[in-house]
């Protein structure tokens, strides 16, 4: 069997940044595999890797109908043929068969023939159904892209995409996407979205992609299929979407359009480039036009890959900063169908909640009035609601209206920019402990301030703010001045183990795991064996073995969901290990 592996790196929104390894070649995600016409090179697959896209998709069923082609695959192999050493995806055949409602090759000899001219990524002949087509057609359609998956499964040694379909019926996708989780798949295109794309419909490819994620399981890399557009990336990061491909990069080309990340201009409608790449540094949009058609088409084409790889690196940097939400909200401003979008999207509050860190490396900006509805906010709110019943002296926020004051130096309150200036008070000498208690009930919950009852705070003498949180001569917890949440020390770990009654905050591990966590290294997924369910992104943790024994305490980069389901990679950055 190759070889095939996913991992998680850091997260924002319900988007992330993984590593995915597929035989022997490691690529970054998200990412774009820019689409390869086997017949019509316009950028060459070297040029491809040279510019940094290191995976790149084609397609079996041109190759497997084009003697010479399928000759020479078989024989060389398909690296040899499209002299590319990264990573090679494709198609089966399957968007043929949505365009001209047929195709001459059956599931199982395309799949085959895939294993056969040696790609890194296969894809059996599932059906795209296009949207709104009448419910039994979508359901017919799906009952033979499920049977086919069956067959693919059973004879498939190759890693292979899964496509989940069902039309615009969200229960159908979750279904789709439920059944196609069970299965041996290592991948899960969001199929037929395409149409949606093509007429600006992104309110709906939300929906569509909402409602696949809900019945996915997290562990696996999601690609959204035919999404190549620049200016659908942070959307589609945000939902959880981890790969693309692309041929519009060349058909748009061919069509004089030119790619940026709000939106789709003509050629004929520049005087200025709004662009610094090798093209648009070179040349401009007057000498672009007077060009003969093949080298424009060519230039046109490198252009719009220098913009796709640069808004995915602007992606990817937004998720590492904690901004990601801020770009979503920015690029939806692009157009007004993008507006719809990201609006929508901001309705399905439980599934964004529960993918969201619960600390981020940069403040929260309100940037806009659709920022009180990102699920920072929201939580933050909710969690706030129930702080201010047990420590009820309140502050006017200028962002969240009224908290308890104890919560005015904690992530987002403090840590947040609006129009107005919010004055944070420092803690006297008295009152400091109510503090830690109450960032101990909104950070883990009912409950936990107990463990804080008898604390003595340090305070900065130069800032004034809170730092070791101690009692009995002994280290409970540093308060961050980051994001004025807590860091378990070993004491503190113990009383919140103590107060919070199993599984709160635990991350249950073999014993395995056990010798390795106790000295505080890291716990990596596979060794999780259960979690609770309300653990989020970057939660400060309890590590337990499975007679709820302390194990050690450390940050979580998965939710608790996420912690029983992956396989592959880190789980807890364990901070401090508890000896026996
Ligand atoms: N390319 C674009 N959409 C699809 C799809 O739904 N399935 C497959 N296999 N390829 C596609
Ligand atoms: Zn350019």
């Amino acid at each position: 069997m190759a070889e095939f592996r996913f991992e998680i790196k850091a997260r924002d929104a319900a988007g992330r940044i993984g590593k995915l390894t597929v035989n022997g070649k490691t690529i970054e995600t998200p990412a774009i595999m820019p689409v390869v016409n086997p017949k019509q090179l316009t950028v060459t697959p070297k040029e491809l890797m040279e510019m940094g896209f290191g995976m790149i998709i084609t397609n079996s069923y041109i190759i497997y109908k084009t003697p010479e082609l399928r000759e020479r695959a078989l024989s060389e192999g398909i690296h040899k043929l499209l002299d590319y050493d990264g990573i090679i995806e494709v198609d089966s055949g399957s968007f043929q068969l949505m365009r001209y409602g047929g195709v001459e090759v059956t599931n199982s000899e395309i799949v085959k023939f895939q294993h056969d001219i040696g790609v890194d990524i296969g894809t059996f002949l599932d059906i795209p159904t296009p949207p709104d087509v009448p419910r039994e057609k979508a359901e017919e359609d799906l009952r033979i892209t499920l049977e086919r998956a069956k067959e693919a499964e059973e004879i498939k040694e190759i890693a292979m995409n899964a496509a989940v379909q069902g039309s615009t019926y969200p229960d159908l996708r979750t279904y789709a996407a439920k059944k196609l989780s069970e299965m041996d798949f290592e991948i899960h295109p969001i199929g037929a979205v395409v149409p949606l794309m093509e007429s600006y419909r992104y309110r709906d490819l939300v929906d569509v992609v909402i409602a696949s994620k809900q019945g996915l399981r997290p562990d696996r890399p999601v690609h959204l299929f035919g999404a190549g557009h620049p200016m659908v990336f942070a959307l589609a990061v945000a939902m959880g979407v981890d790969l693309f491909d692309s041929a519009s990069y060349a058909l748009y080309a061919k069509d004089d359009r030119y790619m940026t990340p709000e939106g789709t201009k003509r050629l004929e409608e520049l005087d200025y480039f709004p662009c610094s790449c090798p093209v648009c540094s070179r040349y401009t949009p007057q000498e672009l036009r007077e060009m003969p058609k093949e080298e424009r088409t060519r230039l046109l084409a490198l252009h719009n890959l220098w913009v796709i790889r640069e808004e995915l690196n602007r992606v990817k940097q937004a998720i590492k900063e904690g901004t990601l939400w801020e770009l979503v909200d920015e690029r939806a401003r692009g157009h007004p169908k993008m507006f719809a979008a990201y609006k929508r999207l901001l309705e399905y509050r439980e599934y964004l909640e529960k993918n969201e860190p619960v600390t981020k490396a940069s403040a929260f900006f309100k940037v806009s009035e659709e920022s009180l509805r990102w699920p920072t906010a929201v939580r933050a709110k909710e969690r706030a609601k129930r702080i201010g019943k047990k420590f009820p002296e309140k502050i006017t926020h200028p962002i969240f209206g009224e908290i308890s004051r104890y919560l005015s130096l904690s992530y987002p309150f403090a840590q947040s920019e609006g129009e107005e200036d919010f004055g944070i008070t420092k803690p006297g000498k008295d009152e400091a402990r109510k503090y830690i208690m109450a960032i101990a009930e909104y950070q883990f919950g009912e409950g936990a301030g107990e463990a804080f009852k008898d604390a003595f705070v340090e305070l900065s003498r130069k800032t004034g703010m809170p730092r070791q949180v101690k009692a009995k001569g002994k280290h409970l917890a540093t308060f961050r001045a980051e994001d004025g949440l807590l860091t378990l020390g070993v004491e503190g770990a113990k009383r919140l183990h103590e107060v919070l009654p199993f599984p709160r905050m635990r991350v249950v591990v073999n014993e395995d795991a056990e010798p390795f966590a106790r000295k505080g290294k890291n716990v990596f997924a596979k060794f999780v064996v259960d979690a609770d369910p309300n653990i989020r992104p970057y939660d400060e943790v309890l590590i337990v073995n499975e007679n709820d024994e302390l194990l050690a305490t450390g940050q979580t980069l998965l939710n608790g969901e996420e912690l029983k389901v992956f396989q592959g990679g880190l789980a807890v950055k364990v901070r401090r290990g508890v000896e026996k």
